[in-house]
């Protein structure tokens, strides 16, 4: 088995976050930027992966298994840019 690609934060881990995701969580943190993203990686993980965000009122899509499995490698990979 090969290694996974090496995952960017630009190309795919920006895209799975909705102008709406990071107009709300602004406060407390930039789903917009790299750093903050990275250093908050393991409780977005949390959220996503257990459904609580985007909350279902927002009417937005919970994460699909691929797109937290994908956010998870990008994480353990370092956090590219
Ligand atoms: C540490 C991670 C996070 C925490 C602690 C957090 C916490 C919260 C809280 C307290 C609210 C307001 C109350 C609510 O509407 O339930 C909220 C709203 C929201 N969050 Fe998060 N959040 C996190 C990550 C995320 C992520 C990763 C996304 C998107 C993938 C997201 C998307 C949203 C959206 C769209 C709303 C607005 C919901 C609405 O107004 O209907 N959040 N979040």
């Amino acid at each position: 088995m090969s290694a996974p690609a090496t995952l960017s934060f630009a190309k795919d881990i920006r895209p799975m976050f909705t102008d709406m995701d990071v107009d709300h969580m602004k406060r407390a943190m930039d789903l917009s930027d790299r750093d903050s993203v990275f250093k908050h990686a393991k409780a977005i993980y949390e959220t996503v992966s257990s459904g609580s965000m985007p909350p279902k009122s927002s009417g937005e899509a919970r994460w699909t298994p691929e797109m937290c499995a994908k956010f998870k490698t990008w994480q353990e990979q370092g956090g590219q840019p």
